[in-house]
């Protein structure tokens, strides 16, 4: 990829020493990074770090005498391919929202045509504050991108969402504004995610432990690569990706309707949504009591096979991706399930690890092709995971268009 230039606004938060390593990964991607601290930044870590890492000066005081007269805020806001603030506070959010101008970088952000990334990074409560996810909301609206934040441990010792994205996340966010080619323009994708409910009575269901993050990933990297996107999603906590329509489903037989629906004006179709095999046979319109039952035998039927309804549906030239979700004989299962559901190919991802695949903002699969190949692909973002499953689809539609007869 071609050398661009991202200006990394760090801001002052604990996750500002975090910023070290985006700025290095992105140096080593050939990238130049020119970073601008907060004077709270400069709190955390010292400018120092950045002005090695990058080999670029850092700017911290809008008003102190540039190295290079150039170095002007208006000179930085025109050189960005991208500006990117990681770690953003809330401070910061909220003056970009309302367009205050007090520092170097939110004058920066204020006068660069580049596309902006934010990657939030707070204390639960503040992040979970209505003014900062009014700010937010601001901010999207205006077409800000964000990384969101992880949940976990925060170094106030309390939990929840807040920690700053892992740098793999947001390096792999920054490459995807990064990418020049819309290599995905013109194609219509449909894309599921998340798991289904199958409702036992008015409060229970039956359901899975699925995320959606991947199903997210792959339907965010599509948008951001020129694709109209269909996202149909089971119930997730996760907010639409810029750009793609939303079609939120609650059961398999409803996620069935909605592809076929779809499919038949998609140039893709992945399905990496997690839909329950099983639904209660009978659905109780009365909460089931307990009474003086000691046990309750559940009969169950299956759902439909969504990927059986739609193969007899696929005409030429339409790509068909699954996943699966294996506990045991990964390649030996998911070869099964390419060959019976009639796949273009199949991420096989083994759900026992649990440092990937479900729940979790990183994965590692293997592809699979009717022709025997099996790819392995390295663990990494999600995001970076669905950049590399679009690659493939592109790759095996080329190689449809070729053995087209003339
Ligand atoms: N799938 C589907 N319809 C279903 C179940 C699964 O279309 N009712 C899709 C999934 O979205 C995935 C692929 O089929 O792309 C494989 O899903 P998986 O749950 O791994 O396999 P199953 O077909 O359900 O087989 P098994 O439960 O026996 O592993």
């Amino acid at each position: 990829m071609a050398e661009k230039t991202v200006i990394l606004g760090v801001t002052g938060g604990i996750a500002a020493y975090k910023a070290a390593e985006v700025a290095s990964r992105l140096v080593q991607a050939g990238h130049t990074v020119k970073v601008i601290m907060t004077e709270a930044a400069t709190r955390f870590v010292a400018p120092l770090t950045f002005q090695t890492l990058t080999g670029q000066p850092v700017v911290v005081d809008m008003f102190a005498a540039p190295p290079v007269w150039n170095v002007a805020h208006v000179a930085y806001a025109a050189a960005a391919d991208l500006v990117l603030i990681a770690p953003a506070t809330a401070d910061v959010l909220a003056k970009l929202a309302h367009g205050l101008a007090d520092d170097m970088l939110t004058t920066t952000v204020l006068a660069t045509r580049a596309p902006v990334l934010v990657a939030p990074a707070m204390n639960s409560s503040m992040y979970l504050n209505p003014a900062v996810q009014q700010n937010l909301a601001i901010l999207r609206g205006r077409g800000f991108h964000m990384v969101e934040p992880e949940t976990g441990r925060l170094a106030c010792g309390t939990s929840g969402p807040g920690r700053l994205a892992a740098p793999e996340a947001i390096v792999a966010a920054a490459e995807e504004l990064l990418r020049p080619a819309c290599d995905l323009a013109g194609w219509r994708v449909v894309v599921t995610a998340g798991p289904t409910r199958e409702a036992l009575d008015p409060v229970r269901f039956l359901s899975n432990r699925s995320s959606g993050k991947m199903g997210y990933a792959l339907a965010q990297v599509a948008a951001a690569r020129g694709a109209a996107v269909t996202l149909i999603s089971g119930p997730t906590a996760l907010a639409v990706p810029p750009g793609v329509e939303r079609v939120e489903v609650t059961t398999a037989a409803e996620m069935c309707a909605a592809v076929l629906e779809h499919f038949s004006g998609a140039t893709a179709l992945v399905m990496a949504a997690a839909v329950a095999d099983w639904r209660p046979k009978a659905f109780s319109p009365e909460k089931i009591k307990k009474g003086e039952h000691k046990s309750l035998l559940l009969e169950l039927e299956r759902t439909p096979d969504i990927l059986a309804a739609v193969a007899p549906r696929k005409k030429p030239g339409q790509l068909v991706i699954g996943f699966a979700a294996e506990s045991s004989r990964l390649t030996e299962n998911a070869r099964e399930k390419l060959l019976r559901k009639r796949l273009d190919f199949i991420v096989a991802n083994d759900i026992t690890r649990s440092d990937a695949g479900f729940a979790s903002d990183a994965n590692e699969v293997k592809i699979l092709w009717p022709d025997g190949r099996v790819e392995e692909l390295p663990r990494a973002a999600k995001e970076e995971v669905a950049a590399a499953i679009w690659n493939r689809a592109v790759a095996a539609r080329k190689d449809m268009a070729d053995a087209a007869p003339k």
